[in-house]
Parts: C-alpha cells; structure tokens; sequence
C-alpha cells in the first residue's frame, strides 16, 4: 500500500552562513506565502545555532513589512560548528519536534544544505533549501540570491576607482569576494570595464600580465584596472609583483562584506519571491530533501545532496572571462 504523505502544518524559516541582501526578501516570501497557504511559520534566529538553542518564535504577516528593500537578514545568521556535530543536530531536531515543526525551510549557501540534509537524514526533518549567498556557487541554479546585488554594490566601487585610476594614471589592483569562486570577479570585471581579473578556475602567469601592461602603455594605455577573486590570491601581493616588474604606481582596494550589504537589487528581489514561494510549496506537497533553483528562467528542484556539490563548471563563465581579454585594451 502507498503510504500516505504526512500533512504539513507547521514550518519553520532560517536564514544561515553568509549574510547577503536578498535573505529578507525571501522570508517575507517564506512567511506571507505560507500564511496564506494556511500555515503556522516559525522564525529561527541565528541560523542552526539558534535552532539548537530553541530560540524559535511564531511570525504573522507585519513581522516581515517594510524588508523586502533591507540587506541582511533579519532573523539573523551565523555559522555553526556544533550543528555539524550528530549532538548538535539532535538538540536541533528536538527542539522543532517540541514545537511540533514537520518542515524547515533553510535561506544559505552548500553548507547550510549540507547541514539541512543531514538534519532531515537523521531525524526526518522535512527540509527545503533555497540558494542565498553572494558566491554564487551551489550547484543546481543558475543565480543565488545576494549575487546581483554583490555584483552591483562593487560595480559601484569599481565606477569610483575608475575615476581616481584615470586621473592619477596609476595601475589599480581591486579584491573581490566569492570565496573559491570566480562568479563575482568575472562579472565585477566585464561591467566595470576591468582590463583583467584573476580567478581561481583559471590558470595566471603574472609575467605576461605585466608583460601586457608594459605594452599597453607603449601604446598609450595608462591606466590599468585588475581585478582579484579572492580565492585566486592576494591582491597586496599581486599588486608587489606588479609594482616591481613594471615600475608603475600600484594600488590595492579590497572590498570585502561591502559587497554583502546593500539594498537588493529587483533581480534579486524577484528570484527571493519566486524561490521562497516556491520553497513552501513544496513543503505543502510533502517534499523533503530538495532546494529550489532557477535554470533558463523556470523554477527547478533539485536534490539538497545534489546542490551540496560545489559548482565546478566554469564554461559559462569562461566566454565573460574572453569577453574582458578581447575587450581589454
Ligand atoms: O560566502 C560568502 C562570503 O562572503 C565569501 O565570499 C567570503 O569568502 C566569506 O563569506 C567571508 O566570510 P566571513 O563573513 O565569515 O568573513
């Protein structure tokens, strides 16, 4: 006999690793969507160190009003030592069942599924990820929420240092985060008119870089923007080697959390609503054990083992990565 699937109820939400801006605009998705599919939602603050705490309180409707514009996250993040433990997914797991919570839905980036999976693995936890994080690094999506935004706020710095790079005529080494992903720096790069970007997929030789400044400015090419993944080096040290095979001016910016924080982008703000909409959905069909991404503009589920996997294809990427070196000089 088929066995029937358990009626969901109660579900929980819980934003968790990295911050990034977007997260809120989920939760309102998250909250109002399962509000009015007439569910009781429960917020987690903190993320899993929260959820071991049982720092857990029922949200309604006007608890998310006036976020979907707000960076961060209001419930909170952190990232959590003790939940990978068994232990700690055990104090986890019997907090929701107290509340009697048969479904949570986790806002983060692989690690946060990873955790969501094994939580649902041990103690049947029904659990449903959505992708947030600036990297832009889970597999099974094309974007993550929080990596328009990312792209955008250091975009913006970039367009300042432009003027300051023109005007002094200097050479401009400029750090982006994406941890071991190059997504943010080859974007960052193309919009921003970058002559080159150093990404941790991609192989440097930082002889012929220079060797191509040097030949840049024989042509009368003065001004040099770089742009560094933080996962393909350091930008002071690359900025030294510059500075010493070439001779020129060199400075470094590292943008670090700025590209965290920000008012989210509409990009961004559509995929929140669409994915976190998407998320109670199929907690109501009795789903467990899926994220929810977007491929070609159409939602898609995929398995949480499955978008644990860091993404490796970077072919994608590597036609953005020509673009910078053909439109370089
Ligand atoms: O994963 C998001 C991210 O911002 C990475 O790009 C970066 O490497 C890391 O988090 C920084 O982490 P923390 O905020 O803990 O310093």
């Amino acid at each position: 006999m088929k066995k029937k699937k358990m009626k969901i109820k109660r579900i929980a939400v819980l934003t968790s690793g990295g911050d990034c801006s977007g997260m809120n605009a989920t939760l309102r998705s998250v909250v109002r969507s399962a509000i009015y599919n007439g569910l009781s939602v429960f917020g987690v603050m903190r993320g899993y160190a929260g959820l071991m705490n049982g720092e857990i309180v029922e949200l309604n409707r006007r608890f998310v009003s006036n976020i979907i514009n707000r960076g961060g996250t209001i419930l909170k993040t952190a990232r959590s030592k003790e939940f990978k433990t068994t232990k700690g997914r055990r104090k986890a797991a019997e907090q929701l069942k107290k509340l009697k919570i048969d479904g949570l839905i986790v806002i983060g980036g692989d690690g946060s599924f990873k955790g969501a999976h094994d939580l649902g693995r041990d103690w049947g936890i029904k659990c449903i990820g959505v992708p947030a994080t600036i990297d832009n690094d889970v597999n099974g999506t094309d974007f993550s929420i929080g990596s328009d935004t990312a792209v955008n706020v250091a975009l913006e710095a970039i367009d300042k240092i432009r003027d300051t790079v023109a005007s002094l005529e200097r050479i401009f080494v400029v750090e982006v985060m994406g941890r071991d992903s190059g997504y943010l720096a080859i974007r960052v790069a193309l919009s921003g008119g970058a002559e080159d970007v150093l990404v941790p997929e991609i192989k440097f030789n930082m002889n012929k870089i220079c060797r191509e400044i040097n030949a840049a400015r024989k042509k009368g090419k003065i001004s040099w923007i770089l742009i560094v993944a933080e996962g393909a080096g350091n930008a002071q040290d690359i900025a030294r080697i510059i500075k010493k095979k070439t001779g020129y001016e060199t400075r470094v910016t590292v943008l670090g959390h700025i590209q965290r924080g920000g008012r989210p982008t509409a990009r961004d703000r559509v995929l929140a609503a669409r994915l976190g909409a998407e998320a109670v959905e199929l907690l109501t069909q009795g789903e467990s054990d899926k994220m929810v991404g977007i491929i070609a503009d159409e939602v898609k589920v995929v398995n949480l083992k499955f978008a644990c996997q860091k993404r490796k294809d970077i072919n994608k990427s590597l036609k953005l990565y020509r673009l910078i070196k053909t439109l370089e000089t």
